[in-house]
């Protein structure tokens, strides 16, 4: 499914987003902070994983996109890299029947070549087992960067084009987004970043063209469904105007608010 981009269709929304992306950042200085180890901090932001699932779920949030590993992540210790990964693959193990039996959708988007046989195998299963699961859909993006998603679409568009040997083709918004990692999502409404930083770390670069996006000092283990609301009601209250002034914004709100009182 197609769909709309907000830079070439002004879409309609609601004060609870239909998709929120989020880097959860901080398990670390987490950990740290309790003088613990690292390990510790990850273990800890997969049981908030879990909090946040609910809450959307609860909320009626349709998509909810985490960070878990970026393409830049594998600079860190190679023992901090393998933790994640086991991390990762006890999550697979432990988590999708539940997911399934919430009927929530699983995906994972970033690139999986590098990952270990046993993972691989457990991500194809676990989103064919979801596929057809229509509550919410839970993406994962682990080895994603968003320079890689983009280059990646652009080459899936390159070659489609040699494919259908269509001399007049160039690149454009339809002809790339289609290719895009996440094609089976509208764009992020709402961005969370937790642990302080004020970046985006290589995530959805194309996608969040007009994402609303939220920092907060919290780090990703304290980040529980009270912050979590905090964060959905102050998107609440931005005034998304996609490129039109407050007045135009205001005056639209009025049509859609003639129009229900008619059809009333
Ligand atoms: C985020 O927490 C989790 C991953 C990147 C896998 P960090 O591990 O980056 O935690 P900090 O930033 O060091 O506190
Ligand atoms: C971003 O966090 C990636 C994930 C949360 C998976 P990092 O902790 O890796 O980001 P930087 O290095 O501080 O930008
Ligand atoms: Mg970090």
């Amino acid at each position: 499914m197609n769909h709309q981009s907000p830079t070439q269709v002004i879409p309609e929304f609601t004060s609870i987003p239909r998709h929120v992306a989020i880097v959860m950042d901080g398990n670390g200085r987490w950990a740290k902070n309790r003088f613990m180890p690292r390990v510790a901090g990850h273990k800890r932001g997969v049981e908030v994983v879990r909090e946040t699932v609910k809450t959307c779920d609860e909320l009626g949030i349709e998509y909810l996109t985490l960070f878990a590993f970026s393409s830049e992540n594998w600079r860190r210790p190679p023992e901090e890299v393998s933790v994640l990964m086991q991390l990762f693959l006890v999550a697979l193990e432990n988590e999708v029947a539940k997911l399934h039996s919430n009927g929530i959708r699983f995906k994972v988007i970033g690139d999986l070549t590098p990952f270990d046989a046993r993972i691989r195998d457990k991500i194809l299963a676990s989103e064919a087992l979801t596929e057809n699961n229509r509550a919410l859909t839970l993406t994962v993006a682990a080895n994603y960067g968003g320079r890689w998603d983009i280059l990646r679409a652009m080459n899936r568009a390159h070659e489609q084009r040699c494919a259908q040997a269509n001399e007049s083709f160039v690149f454009s918004e339809e002809s790339l987004t289609p290719h895009l990692s996440m094609a089976y999502a509208p764009e992020p409404d709402l961005f969370i970043r937790t642990g302080g930083e004020q970046r985006v770390s290589n995530f959805l670069l194309w996608q969040m063209a007009y994402t609303e996006f939220y920092f907060t000092p919290e780090l990703w283990p304290d980040f529980g469904r009270s912050s979590f609301l905090r964060a959905v009601e102050s998107y609440g209250k931005r005034e998304r105007r996609f490129g039109r002034t407050s007045e135009q914004l205001a005056e639209s709100k009025g049509l859609i608010a003639d129009s229900t009182s008619e059809a009333a």
